[in-house]
């Protein structure tokens, strides 16, 4: 008995530190709207629908938009220099996870219900999905370089919105004290934006 307790004690612990990841559906990378039509259905929405969840195939597809590998090892935008300073931050009811574009998985990197801080403004608090846009600050000192980037993401999202039936916003309107912590950042990585998506 002895034995089984030294054997599955560390087990167990390491099963809870273990960093939890999980694989999205592959995403959606022809068809939908005419980008010409999306373009002109881009618009800033805050009042959504609830009761509809954002499905995993709408986020793995958003995310892609945003900031997935599309050449060369590069991404949907471009970044000043190749630095690639992006950072994608999937902020839900359930927990807080990294989207890795390499294999289009997220990696958990908080649990629990941490949309109060991802904006200030009712309806953020209430969305399904909030993305925190953050940058790497030692990948890519110059501030303008690093909102370029993020806009540029921030864009893709909308469209891909548009396109999609999905509302979204963009605010830099978020809890900028509590919310890096939340993300568990590292000292040279900032937040730039938080976009809430819903439908
Ligand atoms: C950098 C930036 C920050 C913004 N921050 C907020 C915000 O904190 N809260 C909000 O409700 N909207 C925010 N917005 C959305 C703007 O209010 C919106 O884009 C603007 O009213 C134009 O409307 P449109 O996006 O529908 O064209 C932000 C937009 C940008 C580009």
């Amino acid at each position: 008995m002895k034995i089984n307790r030294f054997i599955f004690a560390p087990m167990a612990v390491f099963a809870c530190l273990t960093i939890h990841a999980e694989t999205l559906p592959a995403p959606q990378t022809t068809g939908g709207m005419p980008l010409m039509q999306a373009m002109a259905e881009r618009k800033s929405i805050r009042e959504y629908d609830l009761s509809k969840p954002v499905t995993k195939q709408e986020l793995s597809n958003m995310l892609w938009a945003a900031w997935g590998i599309t050449h060369d090892g590069k991404h949907t935008i471009a970044t000043a220099m190749n630095r690639q300073e992006l950072s994608l931050y999937v902020i839900t009811e359930r927990n807080i996870s990294r989207y890795n574009p390499e294999d289009n998985s997220l990696t958990v990197v908080n649990t629990g219900d941490f949309r109060e801080l991802a904006g200030r403004q009712d309806f953020a608090k209430a969305a399904p999905v909030n993305i925190a846009l953050v940058v790497d600050t030692a990948k890519q000192e110059r501030l303008e370089f690093q909102a370029y980037t993020a806009g540029a993401a921030s864009q893709n999202i909308y469209l891909y919105c548009a396109s999609a039936g999905l509302k979204s916003v963009v605010r830099a309107m978020f809890n900028h004290d509590a919310l890096p912590e939340a993300l568990k950042l590292g000292p040279n990585e900032k937040i730039l934006f938080v976009q809430t998506v819903a439908h």
